[in-house]
């Protein structure tokens, strides 16, 4: 029944609280919504654009064996994403949050409804200390709403050019660092320019109809020299 709406978790911990919802759509469809601190983070009515963060970015990686660093999981679209995707080998996931965790590995999460894939790695912690140079062929970064308006106050730090330094350098030669974006920013597009090794920086603005109301989010790319 449409308007039915049914917590599936909520935990308070040392990053405020978070809580998981299902709610069933007008068309009968079951849509599970993400809300942290009594905000809404993300549902899944149109998860076009956190799986476009995953294929655009490995549509630009060439090579076999790839291993990936997803922050964070959120509900899983991303991550599933990347483990779809061709020549992946190794997917590392970081999630601040334990909660999301458990719930993904008890099914809770629709985008990755099963944890039992061997090539995946789900960490619990910042991924802004999980940037290890020369780790990976890809990063892609969605664990805020962009650099303009951030959820958690910690963040700002990753977004800023050091942080996105030290993000571009986890990955390898000819890599790319990709990051989720609420708003397209011309101010974070210049900066991923900027960074040492950042070469064919781009903004890709992706239009989403929610509500009878067009959004345009943004996935920002720049690869490593
Ligand atoms: C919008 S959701 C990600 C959505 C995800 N792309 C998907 O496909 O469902 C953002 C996630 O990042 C997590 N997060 C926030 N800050 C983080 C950080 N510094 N490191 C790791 N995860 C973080 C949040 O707890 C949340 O689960």
């Amino acid at each position: 029944m449409a308007g039915v709406r049914e917590e599936l978790g909520r935990v308070s911990g040392p990053h405020g609280e978070v809580a998981l919802w299902r709610r069933t759509a007008d068309d009968g469809a079951a849509v599970t919504e993400l809300v942290v601190d009594g905000v809404f983070a993300m549902d899944d009515v149109d998860t076009s654009t956190e799986r476009a963060l995953a294929t655009e970015a490995l549509a630009r990686v060439d090579g076999a064996e790839l291993a990936v660093l997803v922050g964070g999981l959120g509900l899983g679209w991303t991550a599933a994403s990347v483990l779809a995707s061709p020549g992946v080998a190794e997917v590392v996931v970081v999630e601040l949050e334990d909660a999301l965790l458990r719930w993904a590995a008890t099914g809770l999460l629709p985008g990755l409804p099963s944890i039992s894939d061997p090539r995946l790695d789900l960490v619990a912690g910042d991924v802004a200390c999980a940037f290890e140079p020369d780790r990976y062929d890809a990063v892609l970064l969605d664990v805020d709403n962009g650099p303009d308006f951030l959820v958690h106050g910690t963040n700002a730090g990753l977004y800023g050019a050091p942080g996105l330094a030290r993000a571009l350098a986890a990955v390898r030669p000819g890599g790319v660092l990709a990051i989720w974006s609420a708003d397209p920013s011309p101010t974070l597009l210049a900066r991923l320019a900027q960074l040492p090794d950042a070469v064919d920086a781009e903004q890709l603005v992706l239009p989403v109809e929610r509500d009878g109301r067009v959004f345009e989010y943004a996935v920002l790319l720049v690869r490593r020299n």
